[in-house]
């Protein structure tokens, strides 16, 4: 019987103890950790908070939104991304910090769930340069994806779903 064709997608993360980041990347986790103290988060009581680090040294934050009809709730980095992108249209994203301070969380399985991970591959492409993934639970070690696409192996692209992209 003949083999199957393989595709294959290395996806490889970098694992930070905190103090060995730059001014840059720790002053974004700061402010993403203050976005999280911002989220509203009754039902899950897990926080989320998002920052995103735009060319000129703006940040915007996000924080996850949540709702007594849960699905209406929104995640925090999705906020962050997309506040950015109807605040400041067009401006390139470097990077994003995306944490949470819950005792919930698991800092290795920390990980932008796959909505979120289309939306940042979407704004990646978009502005056709990488944007960074820093992602850290309370103050533990801290992972980094030097592009959004890299946590999202196949993403999902189509040509003609309508409309000029702009
Ligand atoms: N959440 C985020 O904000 N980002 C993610 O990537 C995963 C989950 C939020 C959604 C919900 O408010 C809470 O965390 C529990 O799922």
């Amino acid at each position: 019987m003949a083999k199957p064709q393989t595709r294959e997608w290395r996806s490889t993360l970098t694992v930070w103890s905190p103090a060995d980041l730059d001014a840059a990347d720790r002053g974004l986790l700061r402010e993403a950790h203050e976005a999280a103290s911002k989220a509203y988060a009754p039902y899950s009581l897990f926080q989320v908070g998002g920052a995103v680090r735009l060319e000129d040294g703006t940040v915007v934050r996000g924080s996850n939104q949540e709702n007594m009809a849960y699905p209406s709730g929104m995640c925090g980095e999705r906020v962050a991304v997309f506040a950015a992108g109807a605040q400041h249209p067009g401006a390139v994203m470097r990077a994003v910090a995306i944490v949470s301070p819950s005792p919930k969380a698991i800092a290795d399985a920390f990980m932008p769930c796959g909505g979120c991970r289309q939306v940042l591959v979407e704004a990646e492409r978009r502005q056709g340069q990488p944007m960074r993934v820093i992602l850290q639970v309370r103050d533990e070690a801290v992972m980094i994806s030097e592009s959004a696409v890299n946590l999202m192996p196949f993403a999902f692209e189509a040509l003609g779903l309508g409309g000029q992209e702009s």
